[in-house]
């Protein structure tokens, strides 16, 4: 038995370790690379071998067929679009490993989507608004968007927001890994910024083109590099100049560089500067990098002596890149950050001795990484998405409280001082025709004030863990359906100022707590209930306290006394008997009419403190409303 027992142990732990050994291991992968090719219903292979998958991971919208052909995205025969009709807020969510990536866009339009008009639209990645497309951006090649940008929730998050000019449409969306230093990032700074590509120059280089055009490690990101050769005019004082032959240091770790971007220069003539302005978004801090190779063999130390200026400020005094590369063909990298108070970024390479030659360079705008929701407020909200029946129109989808531009529809936040992070204080969802109901989860919404529900068609009960809800100021949940009787954890809500709780179908004692806040001066509204009863508005019976199934034991017993005493009386004295059954017996709309006058007579009594809300008498909810 013992020699069983030990055969069986080692037979699971060598399977374990057999098991454990097939697994692929991690760092054979090459990097992460998701390609979607969005609103197309089939995966294809795309240029350089690249799997195209069919549209995947999108909250909504729909697909049309775009005309549009362009190198840079070769999926282009199909679109995904969000109208009116998807909402404000409307995201691809994408699996992916925690990490850092490259995520790239390309966007267009056509007929179908925007009856050939550009539409505007804003971008969030991540809930940090990285992009707004503005009046013009589909013009030339400025439909072609990429950010670096860390992924820490296992998902990247890319929402669509409409600013109401058109719809939001996309082409294509890639998600591709590079490593998490990569531009001297650690993984923490994934809670600083995301960097968004400015410009990515291969100077002198004879066309634009992809990291893979130019065989390079798929670890780059697969980084598309724009040629400055266009920028020439004819007879201007820069030429193109290139070698071909292998240049030294480029694939370095992290960045990992094609050879191509060192292999062409622009030279410009001895003596002369060379600058390159770009618009940019003020008030931000840039990123910007250099790259150089020595491609004249002829060059020597000290031959080729030039700064370098970011808005006329010195940044790299006294380059010399053969000195400082070791040798001809070897790659020199440096890198500087700087706030950019205005509209134009412009670099400058000023010459000291022997001519100008630039390589490549790029320019990241390092957009700052807007907090998130905290993870219990964002789950609560996507169950009562649920539960609420949210309709598909208000687009609830990403983050609730960011990109801060873009909050969900009738949600309100604030900023939790502790953790830095967004909590939702408010939800008003009245008259939306909502058909669901108010889900348990609303009891982790800890930093609500307020919530209102009113004029809805709400079902159900409402939920004790509101009792959770210690903050909260407002509570409105008149004119729905809901059923049940008030939970008497509401009654511990010490900072509730008003609680309108009219025209549903509430049943059963209400908290003697509420009442005796009521007394304090809180606004309570319990009229026009189905059968409420407590201190000052009707005296509770047995049957009144408890849960449903109290109420249907107590139902039953209380039919069983009635019978039993019924009996006995009517055996006795036939008059009483009858007296005594009425109010049981009694139909529906009579027992209404009874609660109906309760009520008002607790009004009169309660004159002075008490202090009911009187709004529309009209029940939204189509309700006979008994007041009337
Ligand atoms: C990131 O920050 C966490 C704490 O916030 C720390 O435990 C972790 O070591 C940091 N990681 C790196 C790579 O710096
Ligand atoms: C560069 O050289 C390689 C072989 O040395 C050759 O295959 C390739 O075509 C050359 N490229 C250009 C652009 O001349
Ligand atoms: C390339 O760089 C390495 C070290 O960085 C150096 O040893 C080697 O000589 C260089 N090769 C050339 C051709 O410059
Ligand atoms: C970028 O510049 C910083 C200092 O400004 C330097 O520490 C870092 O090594 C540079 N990164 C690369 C990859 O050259
Ligand atoms: C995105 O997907 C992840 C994992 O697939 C999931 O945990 C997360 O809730 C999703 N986020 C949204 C906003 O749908
Ligand atoms: C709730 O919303 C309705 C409709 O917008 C409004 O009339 C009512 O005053 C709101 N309730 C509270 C407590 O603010
Ligand atoms: C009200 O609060 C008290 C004290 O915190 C707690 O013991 C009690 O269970 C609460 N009542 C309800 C109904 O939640």
């Amino acid at each position: 038995m013992r020699v069983g027992m030990g055969a069986l142990a080692f037979s699971l732990v060598a399977c374990l370790l057999v098991c454990i050994s097939r697994l692929p291991p991690v760092a054979a992968q090459g990097p992460w690379a998701v390609r979607i090719a969005c609103g197309a219903t089939a995966d294809t292979h795309g240029a350089n071998g690249f799997l195209w998958s069919k549209d995947r991971d999108y909250s909504g919208g729909s697909a049309a067929s775009v005309a549009l052909n362009n190198h840079k995205a070769p999926q282009l025969n199909t679109l995904r679009y969000f109208s009116v009709s998807d909402g404000g807020e409307n995201c691809y969510n994408i699996t992916v490993p925690v990490g850092h990536y490259l995520i790239r866009l390309y966007f267009t339009y056509g007929q179908e989507d925007n009856a050939g008009h550009e539409p505007q639209f804003d971008v969030s990645i991540e809930g940090t608004l990285v992009y707004s497309l503005l009046p013009g951006w589909s013009s030339d090649d400025n439909n072609y968007r990429d950010s670096l940008a860390f992924v820490n929730d296992g998902a990247a998050t890319i929402c669509f927001h409409s600013s109401g000019h058109g719809n939001p449409a996309v082409a294509s969306i890639e998600v591709l890994q590079i490593f998490n230093q990569a531009y001297n990032r650690g993984f923490n700074a994934s809670e600083e910024f995301i960097m968004r590509t400015v410009k990515r120059v291969s100077a002198g280089a004879e066309k634009s083109g992809f990291g893979s055009d130019f065989l390079a490690d798929p670890w780059g990101g697969d980084r598309y590099w724009e040629s400055d050769i266009s920028l020439f005019l004819p007879g201007s004082a820069v030429k193109p100049v290139s070698a071909n032959v292998t240049i030294n240091n480029t694939a370095v770790y992290p960045n990992i560089y094609p050879q191509a971007i060192f292999q062409t220069a622009t030279s410009a003539n001895p003596g002369q500067s060379l600058s390159y302005t770009l618009p940019v978004e003020s008030n931000l801090q840039y990123s910007i990098w250099f790259y150089f190779a020595e491609l004249a063999t002829f060059v020597e130390p000290g031959d080729r002596i030039f700064d370098i200026l970011v808005n006329d400020q010195p940044v790299f005094p006294n380059v010399d890149v053969i000195a400082r590369a070791g040798g001809v063909f070897s790659a020199l990298i440096l890198n500087t950050t700087m706030l950019v108070p205005g509209k134009t970024l412009t670099v400058t390479f000023n010459p000291r001795n022997g001519n100008i030659a630039v390589n490549a360079f790029e320019v990241y705008a390092l957009v700052p990484t807007e907090a998130q929701t905290v993870n219990t407020n964002l789950w609560a909200l996507q169950q009562l998405k649920q539960s609420l029946n949210i309709p598909v129109r208000m687009g609830w989808n990403g983050d609730p409280c960011v990109p801060q531009l873009h909050p969900w529809y009738g949600v309100d936040c604030k900023r939790d001082t502790a953790t830095g992070l967004w909590m939702i204080d408010g939800l008003d969802l009245s008259s939306q025709g909502l058909r669901g109901f108010l889900g348990e989860q609303i009891g982790s919404l800890t930093g609500l004030l307020n919530l209102n529900l009113s004029h809805n068609l709400l079902q159900g009960q409402i939920p004790s863990s509101v009792g959770h809800l210690e903050s909260l100021l407002t509570m409105d949940l008149s004119y729905n359906q809901v059923s049940g009787s008030i939970p008497a954890s509401l009654g511990n809500l010490t900072k509730l100022q008003k609680l309108f709780l009219n025209n549903n179908l509430l049943s059963g004692e209400v908290p003697h707590n509420l009442i005796a806040g009521s007394l304090q001066g809180a606004n309570l509204d319990i009229s026009d209930n189905k059968d409420l009863c407590g201190v000052g508005i009707r005296p509770c019976s047995q049957h009144d306290h408890g849960t449903k199934a109290g109420v249907v034991v107590g139902v039953l017993l209380g039919s069983l006394l009635a019978v039993l005493v019924g009996y006995i009386f009517y055996k006795r004295r036939q008059n009483t008997a009858r007296a005594q059954r009425l109010p049981r017996d009694a139909p529906y709309a009579k027992a209404r009419t009874t609660f109906v006058r309760d009520v008002q007579m607790a009004r009169t009594v309660l004159t002075g403190h008490f202090k009911p809300v009187y709004r529309d008498p009209t029940p939204a909810s189509g309700q006979a409303n008994p007041l009337l």
